[in-house]
């Protein structure tokens, strides 16, 4: 079978999250189970485009309202990364240094779908599955289908329509409905939802199945979908929840070079204690007290704006007895909260602002507790790193997390788990990982043997795609 992805982000080109992690390593995972799984993703200017080299596959051109824009298609050379990964570059729209966050984004994700359907429908060999990853390649389905330029080469090839996540939905005013190609007026209704053009709401729509990266979030979607809800429930007959895998090989402490040196389950103690001395060196912390760390955006759905009362609360009523270390950057007042905590609560919470992938890595390696105090998680990759890395996730059971951890209090657990994200929940959560670093260290040393022994890797939600892809061809 020959998969194309289309999707913002993939790593190691261009993340800034999850979804990059995902379409990174699921094409490769499809690959080794041997079908053809290529990736196909805006071109930014990022590290990765200047380290590497490129072929140049297809020159073409479109239409975004009245204006007329070049686009280019061009290919990494060695196809090292276990799938081939092509870049749409188009002057001026896409090849910028962030991936989002940009006033014209919406402008610039349809010409990046536009060019993607003109360069498809240009196949000799057509794939046998487009699948679509986030609202920034939510329109592919309605073009496929709907667009007169591309439907006559396109409609008949099934799309997959992945959520990584159902808050960013990407909808805009219908007074920029000229940025849609020529379609029968008849079919508006695909495109919206509440009165806006909602690119997610039209793939839900239009794709043959659609998806969410973790089951119990496709069941919170029918209640809780920042306005889709009822949405869901009436396509409900073709949607599922496929979990994610993590990519075993990038995320191997035996084998990452981001650490000091490698261990496994084996070693995982002393591993361990490696990455911590070093870490709570480069932080100002104490290393014989229990490290409980948080690694991502600073934003109200993974709960940030509670970390800075839920850490000194915790300082505060424990007695210092943890120390706290956190990665991330995002809302402003919630950095600039925890980084007046750098100074009033020194030696025992520390926190660095900013993206780093190689401190990432260190702090699952190093750290005793990984916090992810989340409203809302369509998965969660953070939780399953740190349980190949024999770190103890401390989750809201919510989304994904809930489908992926489960209490050390209940048979066969080794997590920590929140009912609620609250201050209350999470001093209380850093309560019992203090008991169990402090009093328990025989059940401790258990459950990271345990963890690290967990298979999360691809090769099996890799299958669940296919099989998917299978039940529409
Ligand atoms: P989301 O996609 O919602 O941000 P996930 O848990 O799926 O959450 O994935 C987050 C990914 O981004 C993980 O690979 C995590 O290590 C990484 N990450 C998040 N914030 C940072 C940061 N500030 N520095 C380095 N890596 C980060
Ligand atoms: C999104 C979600 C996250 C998920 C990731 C990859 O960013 O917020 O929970 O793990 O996508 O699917």
């Amino acid at each position: 079978m020959e998969i194309v992805h289309v999707s913002a982000e993939c790593y190691p080109m261009a993340k800034a999250g999850g979804l990059g992690d995902v379409v990174g390593a699921l094409p490769k995972y499809q690959n080794e189970l041997g079908h053809v799984a290529k990736v196909v993703m805006p071109m930014y200017r990022t590290k990765f485009l200047y380290d590497n080299e490129w072929d140049l596959v297809h020159e073409g051109g479109q239409v975004l309202g009245n204006h007329w824009f070049k686009y280019s298609v061009i290919k990494e050379k060695t196809g090292k990364l276990g799938f081939d990964l092509y870049l749409v570059d188009i002057n001026g729209v896409l090849d910028r240094e962030k991936i989002y966050g940009y006033d014209d984004d919406a402008e610039r994700f349809i010409s990046f779908q536009l060019a993607v359907c003109d360069w498809l429908s240009r196949w000799q060999d057509k794939p046998d599955i487009i699948h679509c990853h986030d609202h920034q390649a939510g329109f592919i389905p309605f073009f496929c289908k709907y667009v007169h330029a591309f439907r006559h080469q396109l409609a008949d090839i099934p799309t997959i329509f992945t959520i990584h996540n159902g808050q960013y939905q990407g909808q805009f005013s219908w007074d920029k409905y000229y940025m849609i190609p020529a379609y029968d007026t008849v079919n508006w209704g695909y495109l919206d939802w509440n009165n806006l053009i909602n690119p997610m709401a039209s793939a839900v729509k239009c794709a043959w199945k659609v998806t969410t990266v973790s089951p119990n979030y496709m069941e919170e979607l029918r209640q809780s979908a920042a306005g889709l809800e009822a949405l869901f429930e009436y396509e409900r007959g073709k949607c599922s929840g496929i979990i994610n895998g993590i990519d075993t090989e990038v995320w191997d402490p035996a084998t990452d070079p981001f650490l000091l040196k490698g261990y496994d389950a084996a070693t995982v103690t002393e591993g361990k204690a490696k990455h911590k001395a070093e870490l709570t060196k480069q932080f100002g912390l104490d290393p014989k007290k229990p490290l409980i760390s948080f690694i991502g955006r600073l934003v109200d759905e993974k709960a940030a704006d509670l970390l800075p009362e839920g850490i000194s609360q915790s300082i505060y009523q424990y007695g210092g007895k943890a120390s706290f270390l956190v990665l991330g950057s995002g809302n402003p007042y919630v950095e600039a909260a925890l980084v007046d905590m750098n100074k009033t609560l020194k030696g025992y919470v520390n926190t660095y602002i900013g993206y780093s992938e190689s401190l990432s890595h260190l702090i699952y390696a190093g750290s005793d507790f990984l916090l992810m105090p989340s409203r809302v998680e369509p998965c969660g990759l953070n939780q399953l790193y740190a349980l190949r890395y024999g770190t103890v996730p401390m989750v809201r059971n919510v989304g994904g997390l809930k489908d992926t951890v489960t209490d050390y209090g209940a048979p066969g657990g080794f997590g920590i788990t929140m009912e609620q994200s609250s201050v209350g929940d999470i001093a209380y959560a850093v309560g019992r990982a203090i008991d169990l670093y402090e009093n328990k260290p025989g059940q401790f040393k258990e459950i990271r043997e345990k963890m690290m022994g967990i298979n999360h890797s691809w090769t099996s939600s890799a299958q669940k795609y296919l099989e998917l892809y299978e039940s529409v061809l």
